[in-house]
């Protein structure tokens, strides 16, 4: 559990640390997530390609893989960024995966050379809802 809750601009820097970690030999964007769960803990993750291109997963899927499958249930924040600290918005699958698991989630990425966040909500309205 971490002491004092990180900053967004900690966990950006968490996120590009992660992102030299990804294995993305096929498109060579390497990007990284670090997830701060409601709980207070914080998970990092990077996108992890296939040979088979279609079996690739994007860094935001793989962190909040980690997180639920450590027990979290809720997501308060998520920073995404490329290894060479330009922003990246999570495509549209990562959205409906980070939308399960919303606690008012904050999404955080750099937008021409600035920190910029915005809620899951606003990134995907009118999200599929199952239950
Ligand atoms: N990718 C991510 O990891 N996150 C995104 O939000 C968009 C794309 C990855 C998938 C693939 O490995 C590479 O970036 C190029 O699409």
């Amino acid at each position: 559990m971490q002491v004092t809750e990180p900053s967004d601009e900690r966990l950006l820097e968490l996120a590009k640390i992660a992102a030299s970690k990804a294995y993305a030999p096929y498109s060579n964007f390497k990007v990284g997530a670090a997830l701060l769960a409601s709980s207070g803990e914080v998970y990092t993750g990077a996108n992890v390609e296939n040979g088979s291109y279609g079996l690739s997963i994007c860094a935001e899927r793989v962190v909040v893989t980690k997180a639920v499958s450590s027990g979290e249930l809720k997501i308060k924040k998520i920073a995404v960024v490329r290894e060479n600290g330009e922003g990246v918005f999570p495509c549209g699958a990562c959205r409906q995966v980070i939308w399960e698991f919303d606690d008012g989630t904050q999404v955080i990425t750099v937008k021409e050379g600035r920190l910029i966040k915005v809620s899951i909500n606003e990134l995907l309205p009118e999200a599929f809802r199952l239950r």
